[in-house]
């Protein structure tokens, strides 16, 4: 492990290494453990991100390609990497042919995903052949695995580069090493880095746009990789936020999403204000931009000032995603959700009182380790009682090092696929109902492009992040249009723009 002052060049290169006790001689891999170790010391904030001079024209007439996996978090990581490869000089391309630097941005939530990735790595050998110049990168949360840089290490031979998720600013520098030196280039930091600021971004689109607000989370809930791989809650200043909604909202983007592993945490960890994501949003709904969302909330830390800033409404939007996971208390206490079934009602109880309008989404976890029947069957009955617009549901996947992953995991496989199949049928309904109800009301729409079956057809989303076709002219792209909703389906709602009569 390297912490994060500790980033000598002698430390991350490592000479050809077979084995990993070859590895472990000149390295020591990224530790799930070490993670764990919460520090007291404080996190910098860094203002001068710039890429080293002999790394600026690097990339010209090469191409790069990037391959993202997982939650939005790592969406908007792939968009800073490729505004640090574009100043480079580099230019994106989507031909593996082409590339010259091909990166992977990995996600560790489940061990699916984990699988498709060593797949596409594997892939990726026959590109080597074609291109011996090419570089293949893996970055994101499966690099920060133990396991996952062993892995690589023995039968990812391909493989030039490996960097964690506290080493994105150090692309250029890592790069350079990776290109010259002929060896694999490894950096992985266990502990998280400082908070660096001004790093360049090339955005998918102009009409939405993710902006970080926090960094990692602390609330270890038993199941969970993420506190591991993306290190101790982190949040960015709330001026820095503010600066860059702004500046985004003056280059005409429409719609932010703030992004973070556990949102409602924001502010906890800035000592020298008493400043939380309430305060913070009641300050963006001031900037003239039409929408903003936020993600992932945390139940535990939703609180009623947060509550009554979103009820003012505005370019607050009245969509909230309140992962729940389980609708049993015995369960959500073995998953050390720090909230019981009756306390997260009474939050969607208070949110409804507030935002009569709001469309609740959540993500659901079935068969944790000892879930019986019958508190499968609380799942089943919260969903009932809450009525979700929508549902992200998993089977569990055991995670090594997490202590989910100590408990005996006892449902059998055919047990999950049968509770998902059974709590499907429950959120698709549920979905269908709220999207009928729709039918004939009049919503605004904001139209972000074609429909990915039919070019004359415009897919756009309602302030409650529902996606609506509509048939329409292109030029309604980027547009806020009032839409009176025709048909409605599970995932999709069909209608027609509503024309302003003259009088
Ligand atoms: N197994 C299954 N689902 C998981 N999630 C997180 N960890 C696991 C796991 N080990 C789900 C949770 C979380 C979402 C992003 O992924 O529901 O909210
Ligand atoms: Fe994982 Fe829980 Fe943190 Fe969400 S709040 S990232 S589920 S540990």
């Amino acid at each position: 492990m390297t912490t994060k002052h500790e980033a000598t060049p002698d430390l991350k290169s490592v000479k050809s290494p077979k084995t990993t006790a070859d590895f472990a001689k000149y390295f020591q891999p990224p530790s799930l453990k070490e993670a764990k170790k919460r520090g007291k010391e404080d996190v910098k904030v860094l203002y001068d991100f710039s890429i080293p001079d002999d790394m600026k024209e690097i990339g010209k007439g090469r191409h790069y390609l990037i391959r993202t996996y997982g939650c939005q978090m790592n969406e908007h990581d792939s968009e800073t990497m490729a505004g640090i490869l574009e100043q480079m000089g580099y230019t994106a391309t989507e031909d593996e042919l082409q590339a010259d630097v091909i990166l992977f941005n990995t996600c560790a939530i489940r061990e699916n995903a984990e699988d498709k990735v060593f797949g596409e790595l594997g892939h990726m050998k026959h590109l080597k052949n074609n291109n011996p110049n090419l570089i293949l990168g893996v970055c994101g949360c499966m690099s920060q695995e133990e396991k996952v840089v062993n892995k690589i290490l023995s039968s990812y031979h391909q493989v030039d580069l490996i960097f964690g998720t506290h080493n994105i600013h150090r692309l250029p520098v890592l790069l350079r090493d990776a290109m010259f030196s002929k060896e694999m280039v490894i950096e992985v930091w266990s502990k998280e880095g400082d908070i660096i600021e001004n790093m360049p971004k090339m955005r998918e689109g102009n009409i939405k746009a993710w902006v970080n607000i926090m960094y990692g989370c602390d609330k270890f809930c038993t199941y969970c990789i993420v506190p591991y791989t993306r290190g101790k809650e982190r949040s960015r200043r709330p001026e820095d936020v503010i600066a860059e909604v702004r500046d985004l909202a003056r280059q005409g983007y429409k719609e932010i999403m703030l992004l973070g592993q556990n949102v409602n945490a924001y502010g906890k960890d800035l000592t020298d204000i008493k400043y939380g994501l309430g305060d913070l949003m009641d300050e963006l709904r001031k900037i003239d931009i039409p929408r903003i969302r936020f993600t992932t909330s945390h139940p535990r830390d939703f609180d009623d000032h947060l509550i009554e800033v979103l009820a003012k409404g505005g370019n607050l939007v009245e969509q909230i995603h309140l992962p729940v996971q389980s609708g049993s208390s015995e369960v959500l206490k073995r998953m050390a959700r720090k909230y019981t079934r009756e306390q997260y009602l009474e939050l969607v109880r208070k949110i409804k009182a507030a935002i009569p309008n709001a469309a609740l989404t959540t993500d659901i976890i079935v068969g944790f380790p000892g879930e019986t029947e019958e508190q499968f069957q609380e799942t089943l009955s919260l969903v009932e009682e809450v009525g979700y617009d929508s549902a992200y549901t998993f089977m569990y996947s055991p995670r090594a090092g997490t202590p989910a992953a100590e408990m005996a995991d006892s449902v059998p496989e055919e047990v999950k696929k049968d509770r998902l199949h059974r709590l499907m049928e429950v959120t698709n309904r549920w979905s269908r109902e709220k999207n009928l109800a729709m039918q004939g009301q009049t919503v605004e729409v904001l139209f972000e492009g074609e429909s990915k079956t039919n070019p004359e057809v415009l897919a756009g989303r309602t302030r409650t992040g529902k996606l609506v076709h509509v048939k329409a002219d292109h030029s309604l792209i980027g547009q806020l249009v009032d839409v009176r909703i025709t048909d409605a389906k599970t995932w999709t709602l069909w209608g027609e723009i509503v024309t302003k009569v003259e009088v």
